[in-house]
């Protein structure tokens, strides 16, 4: 995986067209994308296929929260259409996680990635479903949890980014979503922070959505976004 790509660019929509303008527009800048389940599900892994033939890593984000046996095929699929990352739910335990893990080790390139709580979650949330503990602390456990299954990384809102790169060290990738830039609205992230900090605060890669997808100049927004990175 290419270190020197921390921007990942979700490609958050519901049509393929759309999604091929967006990366004709961002060009050669942009070589690292993220497709969700609302694209894979309407384009197919065609179009997975499509941007890995373009020389782009694509980071799947496939969520999987399944028996271990379904998120090791599911794993195997996506390792065989030549995608860089791959993301399962901590909440699944162990036995997910791990089986992920083994799954991706017939794919030199694959990292998987585990989900802790989603940025758009709050203590409150947490309590709803029956968990006590706090955001931070079960971000924590659940990041603990994957990395000891051997998972290459975890999802993270740029507000976790310093705690999880003490607690999980050099190698592992820290990938956050629910950044805007400042002067953005934060849209619907609980826990935001600006791509700067949340690099500043040990994050590998940043996932960059509607701040560049839907400004008016796509291309613009992407080196305002690694500018911002840079000062
Ligand atoms: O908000 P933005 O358009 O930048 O979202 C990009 C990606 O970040 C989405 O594809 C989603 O997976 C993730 N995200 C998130 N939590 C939010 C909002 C978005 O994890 N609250």
């Amino acid at each position: 995986m290419d270190q020197d790509n921390p921007i990942i660019v979700a490609l958050d929509c519901d049509n393929r067209a759309t999604a091929e303008r967006t990366v004709d527009r961002l060009g050669d800048e942009c070589r690292f994308y993220k497709v969700g389940l609302e694209l894979l599900t309407v384009a197919g892994p065609d179009f997975v296929k499509h941007l890995v033939a373009q020389g782009k890593e694509v980071f799947l984000d496939l969520k999987l929260f399944e028996i271990p046996h379904s998120v090791a095929g599911a794993v195997r699929a996506a390792g065989a259409l030549g995608v860089s990352m791959v993301t399962v739910h901590g909440m699944g335990g162990t036995g997910i996680l791990a089986a992920a893990v083994d799954a991706a080790r017939a794919f030199p390139g694959l990292r998987i990635l585990a989900l802790t709580v989603v940025t758009s979650m709050t203590g409150e949330d947490l309590a709803d479903i029956g968990v006590g503990d706090s955001v931070e602390e079960q971000v924590l456990r659940l990041a603990r949890l994957a990395a000891k299954a051997g998972c290459h990384g975890v999802i993270a809102s740029p507000q976790d980014a310093a705690v999880l790169r003490s607690t999980l060290g050099t190698d592992a990738l820290i990938v956050t979503p629910g950044v805007t830039l400042p002067g953005d609205a934060p849209a619907d992230h609980a826990r935001p922070g600006t791509p700067r900090a949340a690099i500043a605060a040990g994050a590998s890669h940043v996932v960059v959505g509607r701040t560049v997808t839907r400004a008016a100049d796509p291309a613009a927004a992407f080196r305002l976004v690694r500018t911002s990175l840079d000062r």
